[in-house]
Formats: structure tokens, C-alpha cells, sequence
């Protein structure tokens, strides 16, 4: 199994890419890191340990970054709910919060590993730009960093940005420029994860403690997203990424140009993927075209039924 290092921010979605990480036989989940995202980092790091809780999953979770690293943090209540999980009523972590910070507890899975590690976040990319830009002895242990965030097409929050993009562009530079293999796992390939009402029913009569967990996590997340996006089924953006490693004959990559925006008025944080060549310049990132949906599903259905 791949070793893999978690860095998240959750958040409803990022519980499932937490559990399909720790119960796939394909990766070996080392360390999950937290981020301030879709609600301020106290919220995340809790959010996480409640997570580890119910499934029953042991692994170190460590907070990182509170917020982006130029810009002011902005979260997303508004789908998640005011504490980053609504829906289910939520019990006392008996996991705990690791001592070290995000990068430190990187720093030391990856100079415990045999193997380079790989990282998949599912948040802003602030805690893996750090730690690329702070560290850069350990840059060559990293495997490559696979993330849900940005779009080939349009955004979640503005015009043209997808939220983890939007809240730190500048991280994605930084992640972008450190020449670590880097797959993007945007929108375009996410908003075709979609929690119909079958989907939900086969989470949900798997039985255990998990799935009635993610099946109350779910109700709330598609009401959420129907009334603020209009989409009757909400789209199950992060384990998508983590099936990038899980399941890789399971998503379509293109290996492309990639950049962000920094400094438009009205396009910070929109990732401009250059499929056509127009600019000429080096491909720099694996960029997710194509997902098959029923296998994405099995593989989530089947991680919840291994799970506590
Ligand atoms: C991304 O933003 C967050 O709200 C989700 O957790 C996901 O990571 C989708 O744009
Ligand atoms: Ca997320």
C-alpha cells in the first residue's frame, strides 16, 4: 500500500475522502493534518478527531494552518453548518490532537518512511505549501500530492474559483512551483459525484456505525447544497481525489499546464488549465477529466463497510 498523509479541512465531504483513505487496502494512512477551510481550524482539527472517532480509525491528527497564507481566511458555513458537521449530533472525540503541528508531523512520516509518501488534500492547500516551501530536504520523499480543488470549468464561489482554490491561490503557486508530481481533482470531475438518493440508501443500509454517521452527515449536505446551488443530489467533492490513489482506474488524469490566478480583480483563485497548448509552456500537473461513477461508489460503500 502507498503510504499517505491526509490534509483536510472537514467538513462534510472530507469525512468520507477520511474514510475511504483509512479503509482502502491501497493505501496505508500514516497522519491526517488539519486546516482552517470550510470552517476555522478549531472546528476542522475537532471535526477530524470525531471522524477518526466513530470509524474507529487510529491514526496521529495534527492542526496546521489557521488560515491562508496571504489572504484572510473565508469558510463556508453555509454549506457545512456552523460547526463544520451539521446534521448529525456529534459525540466527544476519544481520539486526540497530536502534539506537533501539521508540518512537523509530516516532516516525521516522511523521514519514518521506507518509501516516498504521498499526500492528499482535500482543504486548502496551505498546510502542503508550507511544508514544501519550509522543508525543502524532504521535498524528494514526497510521492506527489493529489488534491480536490479548482475546475477546467467554472467555480463554487465566484465566476471562475472553486473554493480550496479560492481561499489560498497563493498556496496552489507555491504547490505548483516545488516540481512535486501534482494531480488536480477539480469540479469538473467532482460535481459528477453525486449523492443521489440510491447512493445514499446503499451508504446507509451498509448498517454499521459509520453509515448511519454518514447518512445523517448526508441528509444535511445535499439539503445544504440543494438550496444554495440548486443541485438536487450534493456532489461528494473530496474522496474523489483520494480515489485518484485508491482506485486509480477509477479517474481520467491529463497531464497538462496548469496555473493560477493571483492577482485578478475578479478571478482570484480561478485555475487556468492550458489543454490545448496555447501558452506554450511546460505540462506541470495531472489534471482529473473522467470519473466512473459506479466504481467511485463501490469503493466509498465498500471503505464504510470496513469501517467501524
Ligand atoms: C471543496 O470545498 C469544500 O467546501 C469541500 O469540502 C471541498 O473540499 C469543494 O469546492
Ligand atoms: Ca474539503
Amino acid at each position: 500500500p502507498i503510504p499517505l498523509i491526509l490534509d483536510c479541512d472537514p467538513g462534510h465531504d472530507d469525512v468520507f475522502a477520511l474514510w475511504l483513505a483509512a479503509a482502502s487496502p491501497a493505501v496505508d494512512l500514516r497522519a491526517i493534518t488539519t486546516v482552517g477551510g470550510n470552517v476555522p481550524l478549531e472546528f476542522t482539527s475537532m471535526n477530524a478527531r470525531i471522524a477518526c472517532t466513530v470509524a474507529g480509525v487510529e491514526v496521529p491528527v495534527a492542526a496546521g494552518a489557521s488560515g491562508p497564507l496571504v489572504k484572510v481566511l473565508q469558510t463556508a458555513e453555509w454549506i457545512h453548518g456552523a460547526n463544520g458537521l451539521g446534521g448529525p449530533e456529534l459525540p466527544e472525540p476519544t481520539v486526540p490532537l497530536d502534539d506537533r503541528d501539521a508540518t512537523t508531523l509530516m516532516a516525521d512520516v516522511l523521514a519514518e518512511a521506507s518509501e516516498p509518501v504521498a499526500i492528499v488534500a482535500t482543504g486548502p492547500l496551505t498546510n502542503v505549501a508550507v511544508f514544501l516551501r519550509d522543508r525543502p530536504e524532504l521535498v524528494d520523499r514526497v510521492r506527489e500530492v493529489v488534491w480536490m480543488g479548482g475546475s477546467t470549468e467554472r467555480g463554487n464561489v465566484t465566476p471562475y474559483a472553486e473554493f480550496n482554490a479560492w481561499v489560498d491561490p497563493d498556496a496552489v503557486a507555491i504547490v505548483l512551483g516545488s516540481g512535486v508530481k501534482f494531480t488536480m481533482v477539480g469540479l469538473n470531475t467532482t460535481h459528477r459525484a453525486l449523492v443521489t438518493s440510491e447512493v445514499q440508501a446503499r451508504i446507509a443500509t451498509v448498517g454499521n456505525r459509520t453509515a448511519g454517521f454518514a447518512d445523517e452527515l448526508l441528509d444535511y449536505f445535499c439539503h445544504t447544497n440543494a438550496e444554495v446551488f440548486g443541485l438536487p443530489d450534493g456532489p461528494l467533492h473530496d474522496p474523489v481525489a483520494v480515489a485518484v490513489l485508491t482506485d486509480p482506474g477509477c479517474i481520467t488524469t491529463v497531464h497538462t499546464r496548469l496555473d493560477v490566478e493571483l492577482a485578478g480583480t475578479e478571478t482570484s483563485g480561478a485555475t487556468v488549465v492550458d489543454f490545448d497548448g496555447m501558452l506554450a509552456r511546460e505540462p506541470n500537473a495531472h489534471v482529473a477529466v473522467d470519473i466512473d461513477v459506479p466504481r467511485f461508489w463501490n469503493g466509498v460503500v465498500d471503505a464504510v463497510a470496513r469501517l467501524a
